[in-house]
């Protein structure tokens, strides 16, 4: 069993990467959410993260962290998850449970510290939380596994051309965590694509269970985005985290050196993946574990089963 801590700006992915958290608790124990803004404001994230957890009966402690990046000003994601920062759930009951009276990164220290075993940190938006947790109590970088984060690219991007919007919105942030010499594993905008969700598998959710419903409806108003660019499938980034914790074995990764691109005109943010081998860098010191690919039906075939375990926990 491993204890993970979920940080993240939910954010219709973030939600999902929970819910594929929540419905293999055999392997995974969610000890908590520390909520970030990036998709929408940290408000926003944090009642649409109690949202879920009140439709499901769920109760796992909830701390509210940094509403802007450590250098920049705040500039959300609204154009693809919208104004809530989780429409196409927004008829769903509003939460009625409050986050935890801590802020995020005390509610961290305070987890990590306590814990008996090291805890591994699921990041899923800006990293903000965790720059300020690791410069601020610095001792607790002894008490984490690794960190498995959705964040980067290998050659591509979103935000921009080659940089991904986790590692773009605080990039100052992102060198913080990169440069502490935790193990990072990133799940990069290639792994998260190659295991995307095609349209047809996420229309068969809508017969589903409440839970299938329920992602059936987040992914109606997520994936308009794929379909105005006629794509037959949605990467659902932030679950890609979760599945390689689950199935580690899905995945093709390198494990190699990589600098964050801070104050680049048009690479602000790019993950520089540095992999021309050892004729040029001499063993990089705290390689990081770059996903690279994924085998896209076993992922379907995990995604699709756990929203099944959960129609049946959760009716
Ligand atoms: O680039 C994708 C990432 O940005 C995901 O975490 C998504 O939720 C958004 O935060
Ligand atoms: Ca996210």
């Amino acid at each position: 069993m491993r204890k993970i801590i979920l940080d993240g700006d939910p954010g219709h992915d973030d939600v999902i990467a929970f819910l594929m958290a929540l419905g293999n608790s055999d392997q995974l124990e969610v000890l908590g959410f520390t909520t970030v803004a990036g998709n929408s404001t940290v408000e926003n994230c944090t009642a649409n993260i109690l949202k879920i957890m009140d439709y499901l009966g769920v109760s796992i402690p909830v701390a509210a962290g940094y509403s802007a990046p450590l250098c920049r000003p705040f500039d959300s994601a609204a154009k693809f998850h919208g104004e809530t920062g989780l429409d196409g759930a927004a008829a769903y009951p509003a939460a009625h449970s409050k986050p935890v009276p801590l802020h995020a990164i005390e509610f961290l220290k305070e987890t990590l510290l306590s814990a008996e075993e090291k805890i591994t940190l699921v990041t899923m938006g800006p990293l903000t939380n965790i720059a300020i947790l690791l410069k601020t109590f610095p001792q607790v970088s002894e008490t984490i596994e690794e960190i498995v984060m959705m964040g980067g690219s290998y050659a591509t991007g979103n935000a921009l051309p080659k940089a991904e919007f986790n590692i773009y919105a605080d990039p100052d942030a992102a060198k913080i965590v990169f440069d502490s010499g935790v193990h990072l594993v990133l799940a990069t905008i290639e792994a998260c694509f190659a295991g995307g969700i095609l349209l047809t598998e996420q229309e068969s959710l809508k017969d589903g269970g409440k839970v299938s419903r329920l992602v059936y409806d987040i992914l109606k108003f997520y994936s308009r985005y794929a379909i105005t660019n006629g794509w037959d499938r949605t990467a659902i980034f932030d679950m890609t985290t979760i599945l390689y914790l689950l199935a580690p074995e899905i995945f093709t990764y390198k494990d190699m050196r990589v600098d964050i691109e801070v104050n680049g005109v048009y690479t602000r943010g790019m993950t520089v993946c540095d992999d021309r081998g050892p004729t040029y860098i001499k063993n990089p010191e705290n390689p990081k574990r770059v996903l690279l690919g994924a085998d896209r039906q076993r992922v379907a075939d995990l995604f699709l089963s756990t929203m099944k375990k959960l129609d049946e926990r959760y009716r």
